[in-house]
């Protein structure tokens, strides 16, 4: 027995077994095109540095305010509702495990539609509860087998990842009137949508929404993200939240970071008409893309394997995301970058594609 082997058996069974979320990698270069881990390619206003650059020490040596309440009355104004629907959290990842901890357990499964977040399979291993995962059709339309799971939770990620496609807000509400258990909608990438559920929450009481300031608002390094559901729903899982869950430093750049709406819909914009750009750039390559409503795109070349595509690029330090699972086999997911980082990528791949030497994984049709 090796001694990590030796160490695992003092461990709950199911973390023994685990493997654990594999994040994104995240390279240690400069000098690299990083797409593949769904980041704004635009960087926090200069007000969210001026107020960084102002933290004082004694902010560092209280301890913070255990609700934020300061960004918790910032987001409450952006989105027309009370603090008391605002649950700060870090990052949405530690909202998603709130929720696995709150609502499930042996007797309580969660349910979702696959593919989606590899997250949440992850967590419901270590709550120790069964995950109904319900696949989309082709076309990743809300399965209408999902209602009907007797799910304690059930995770509809929308815009979902990594297709990058929506469900209508109406389906939505739907669904969620049809659902016995608790509703949680991911909407990590919303910000790149036309439209979003936060009207659900006023209308039922079992629907929390995620939101992540890690994409929209460029803050993927801060850690922050929230939820937005009913004052009871709300109250319940503060319940379970560690006491001072976001730090002081972070509750202060969230907060200043969503009070400017202008900077951040002005980038936001930015990437949507980049998005539509290089989805129509990467067609003409011979690439099927789904229409995307996030920062990334889902892309499936027509005539060469994913995973040569992906390796390729990596010798030329240009990083996308492969995924080497059921459902998202011999596709690829691509971040949308600044308009010269996606012509970058276009170039390059136009490169690979019209390749001779690279021709040997090309797939008969
Ligand atoms: C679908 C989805 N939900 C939630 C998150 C959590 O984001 P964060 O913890 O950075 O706020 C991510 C991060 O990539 C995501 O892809």
């Amino acid at each position: 027995m090796t001694s990590l082997e030796w160490a695992m058996t003092y461990f709950r069974q199911n973390i023994e077994k685990a493997k654990g979320y594999e994040p994104g990698f995240q390279p240690k270069q400069a000098d690299v095109l990083k797409l593949n881990t769904n980041e704004n390619p635009y960087p926090p206003s200069t007000e969210v540095m001026e107020v960084l650059a102002q933290i004082k020490s004694e902010q560092l040596r209280r301890y913070p305010d255990p609700l934020g309440d300061q960004f918790r009355r910032a987001a409450a104004q952006v989105h027309g509702l009370s603090p008391d629907n605002i649950l700060c959290c870090n990052g949405g990842d530690e909202l998603l495990t709130m929720a696995f901890r709150a609502f499930c357990d042996e007797n309580r499964p969660v349910a979702y539609p696959v593919p989606t977040y590899s997250l949440y399979p992850v967590l419901a291993n270590l709550q120790s509860c069964k995950a109904i995962e319900v696949p989309f059709d082709s076309e990743f339309n809300l399965p209408p087998k999902l209602a009907v799971t007797g799910a304690a939770l059930t995770i509809v990620c929308n815009p979902n990842a990594p297709s990058g496609t929506f469900i209508d807000v109406g389906e939505l509400a739907s669904f969620a009137d049809e659902l016995e258990g608790i509703l949680l909608i991911d909407e990590a990438y919303v910000d790149f949508a036309d439209d979003n559920c936060i009207n659900l929450v006023k209308e039922f009481d079992n629907v929390i929404i995620l939101r992540s300031m890690s994409k929209g608002y460029g803050l993927a390094g801060l850690r922050f993200g929230y939820a937005i559901a009913s004052p009871p729903l709300i109250a319940g899982l503060l319940k379970l939240k560690d006491s001072y869950n976001v730090n002081a430093i972070a509750i202060a750049l969230a907060a200043e970071a969503i009070k400017d709406q202008k900077y951040f819909k002005q980038n936001v914009e930015k990437v949507k008409r980049d998005r539509d750009i290089l989805t129509e750039q990467l067609r003409a390559l011979n690439f099927n893309v789904a229409k995307s409503s996030a920062n990334f795109v889902l892309a499936e070349s027509k005539n060469r394997r994913a995973k040569e595509i992906y390796e390729n690029l990596l010798r030329r330090n240009i990083f996308i995301r492969y995924f080497d699972l059921p459902g998202l086999d011999n596709k690829l997911r691509i971040t949308v970058g600044t308009s010269e980082q996606n012509d970058k990528l276009v170039l390059t791949l136009k490169e690979i594609v019209s390749d001779k030497g690279a021709s040997n994984g090309r797939q008969k049709s």
